[in-house]
């Protein structure tokens, strides 16, 4: 009898996780128990990677201490700077991925997949990541890169790695709130990667590399960077209506708009659309927040009756368009902020851990006549 076939693994658990719960039909999040809505309006991203990696919010002391950690381990070798600088032409995407590699020769606890050293990793990997994301884009601009600025917390400073100069508080607070949005996310195609690659027993560097390289594709991280393509294509709130209708006429599916789990209003996304509205009537440019609406409440309205509705990519890109980020960079924040999940994911398989391999029910011909290769007509 022929298997059932899980087609994508949907609705396939594979384990159990203290990681994140996700209920799709009602649109909730939490995150250690906690609800992504407190989080995303009363904490910060430090605190959320402490929760993440230690399994409880810190105190007061305890967030100094861990604070001071990341900010002490922003500073790359020279030598992934001198990496950055050969693949500088790279997409930052693929950069980030080949500076996440090349860390792991400068990391002594490499190959040390123990819950502790694996923490340790995690602290230094979140910490270097927007290092390494500035850098390459400095370089590529030729640019001098700039040294971490141990003033400025974890979002803060990346504006400032990013631009050369200290961005106000707001910006600093918008890109704090988008990297708790995208910390984690259970078992999300890219953490499945994550998680496959440190259920061989490889190492937490080489697991996120794959988790960087599994968030690349458009139907994961690349969705925001597709979205402000989209709106910028559209141009005008009154060109949206025969823009997606086009689109979507064509078999082609908007982009922000759509979850494998969620099957209600992504609800990482109602942070990002009110601050989206917010910074575009600040900064003079209304009109990406009108294209957006206009797609989510008049085209997109018959799809929610069959779970469609925007994902937390839908509103991300305008935020960072309207803060002068260009637009290759948009897969690269996600990555940035996914780092404490995609380690958790990794300290969780490690624990208590099986190899991941599943079945492919084989298709093809059976039992063919072997032909030399100087008789094959
Ligand atoms: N626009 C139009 N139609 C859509 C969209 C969309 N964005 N998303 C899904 N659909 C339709 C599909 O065409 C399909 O219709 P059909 O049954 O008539 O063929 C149906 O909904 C189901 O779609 P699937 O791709 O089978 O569903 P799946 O659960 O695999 O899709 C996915 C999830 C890949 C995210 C999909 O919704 C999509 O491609 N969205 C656009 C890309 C995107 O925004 N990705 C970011 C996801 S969030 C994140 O990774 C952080």
């Amino acid at each position: 009898m022929a298997p059932e076939i899980m087609k994508g693994l949907k609705d396939v658990y594979l384990d159990t996780t203290e990681s994140s719960f996700i209920d799709g039909q009602e649109g909730k999040l939490l995150y250690r128990g906690y609800n992504i809505h407190d989080l995303a309006e009363k904490s910060t991203f430090e605190e959320v990677i402490y929760l993440l990696l230690y399994g409880a919010l810190p105190t007061v002391s305890q967030l100094q201490e861990f604070d001071g950690i990341l900010r002490a381990n922003r500073i790359i070798p020279d030598e992934v700077i001198q990496i950055l600088d050969l693949v500088k032409t790279s997409h930052p995407i693929d950069a980030l991925r080949t500076g996440i590699s090349a860390l792991a020769a400068f990391d002594s606890d490499v190959n040390d997949n123990s819950e502790e050293a694996t923490i340790r990793k995690a602290v230094r990997l979140t910490a270097m990541g927007p290092t390494l994301v500035a850098t390459h884009h400095r370089l590529r601009q030729g640019l001098e890169p700039m040294a971490p600025n141990p003033n400025l917390n974890h979002s803060g400073n990346f504006m400032y790695m990013l631009f050369g100069e200290e961005p106000d508080e707001e910006t600093t607070k918008l890109l704090d709130v988008d990297f708790i949005l995208h910390a984690e996310h259970g078992a999300n195609a890219s953490a499945f990667g994550a998680r496959v690659a440190a259920s061989t027993l490889s190492d937490l560097h080489s697991a996120v590399v794959t988790g960087v390289g599994v968030l690349k594709g458009p139907a994961h991280g690349g969705a925001a960077e597709e979205v402000m393509k989209m709106a910028l294509d559209i141009g005008n709130p009154e060109n949206a209506e025969e823009y997606a209708r086009k689109l979507l006429d064509s078999g082609g599916r908007i982009m922000g708009f759509g979850h494998r789990v969620y099957k209600a209003e992504d609800p990482r996304a109602r942070h990002l659309r009110e601050r989206s509205r917010k910074l575009g009537e600040k900064m003079g440019h209304p009109e990406w927040f009108q294209i957006l609406t206009y797609l989510e409440d008049k085209v997109m309205v018959p799809y929610r009756s069959r779970g469609i509705f925007v994902n937390v990519d839908f509103f991300a890109g305008s935020i960072y368009y309207l803060l002068g980020i260009p637009d290759d960079l948009f897969i690269s924040i996600f990555a940035l902020g996914r780092i404490p999940g995609w380690a958790l994911q990794c300290i969780e398989q490690y624990n208590d851990n099986m190899l991941i391999r599943p079945l492919l029910e084989y298709s093809g011909k059976m039992d063919l006549e072997f032909i030399p290769i100087e008789q094959r007509g």
